[in-house]
């Protein structure tokens, strides 16, 4: 089965038809790979067909038509309007945790531009044994009702809520934060032709382009908006795009402290974190 469709991906053309085709037989047969090796009936090959050639006909990305991606052990629902979550971003979640895990007092994190839900859903889920509340916000109506399936599906309605905002705007003055974090939109508008196909055109543009040459934007909103948000002491931990470490650790320096850069496995500055002074 598995080298059926493989065939069908590579005769579309689809650059990872390998990982692909096992990802599609594994996921919709609910098998194991050990499974299928041993020849055992799979119940839905039609299905599996049928979505392996939607693939090559329609060229959205794997987890558009799984209706899911898988992140940090999780499934998560996912559509055209989230942006699907990246490897990369579990970094960020991990740096995140790191800086609040210790805190004993009641744990408030606000994840701006939340998305399908990814980082405020792993970040509660890292937290369990912790009194949380995140607040996930996001200007997408339409992202916000993808992030509150997800929230619903992990059960994490008493940890995570949502609202919808341009960055701060709906954040109310009394609310204050051990943690602002942040995965936002950082492509340079310029960009845009230089993108794989399948981001350009499945991702949401919400969820992309900064309007900025430098696409550093967002940075700048955040940073100055959030020592009025933060806790005394509090930290920010935002993921970066390439080649934005420096302008914005620029950003940081004034009223912050304890600035640092975490690279990815490629060796890209990927992740930076600072603590209020
Ligand atoms: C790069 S995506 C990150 C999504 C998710 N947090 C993740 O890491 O996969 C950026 C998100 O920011 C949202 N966004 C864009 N402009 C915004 C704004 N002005 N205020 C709040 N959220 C915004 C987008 O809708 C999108 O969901």
């Amino acid at each position: 089965m598995i080298k059926t469709i493989e065939n069908i991906l590579k005769e579309g053309k689809i650059e990872e038809y390998q990982a692909e085709a096992k990802m599609l037989v594994l996921e919709v047969s609910g098998l194991n790979l050990e499974e299928i090796l041993l020849g055992k009936k799979i119940e839905n090959e039609e299905k599996i067909i049928e979505l392996a050639k939607k693939r090559v006909e329609t060229k959205a990305p794997i987890q558009h038509i799984l209706g899911f991606a898988r992140f940090m052990g999780e499934k998560y629902i996912v559509n055209q309007n989230v942006l699907i979550p990246r490897d990369e971003t579990e970094i960020l979640i991990n740096k995140a945790y790191d800086l609040v895990k210790n805190i004993d007092s009641k744990i408030d994190i606000l994840d701006i531009g939340v998305g399908s839900g990814c980082i405020s859903c792993a970040l509660a889920k890292k937290l369990k044994e912790k009194e949380i509340e995140i607040l996930g916000v996001d200007v997408s109506l339409e992202a916000l009702e993808v992030a509150i399936e997800n929230i619903n599906k992990l059960d994490l309605v008493r940890k995570v809520i949502l609202r919808k905002s341009d960055v701060y705007s709906k954040v109310r003055d009394c609310e204050k934060f051990d943690l602002i974090v942040s995965n936002p939109p950082y492509i340079p508008l310029a960009e845009k032709e230089n993108l794989q196909e399948e981001v350009k055109n499945f991702d949401p543009e919400l969820a992309l382009f900064a309007s900025d040459n430098d696409g550093v934007e967002f940075y700048e909103k955040i940073i100055l908006g959030a020592p009025f948000f933060l806790k005394q002491n509090g930290f920010l931990a935002f993921e970066l795009g390439i080649n934005q470490a420096n302008l914005v650790k620029k950003m940081l320096e004034k009223k912050f402290k304890n600035i640092e850069i975490i690279k990815d496995l490629a060796g890209i500055e990927r992740v930076i974190t600072a603590q209020l002074k």
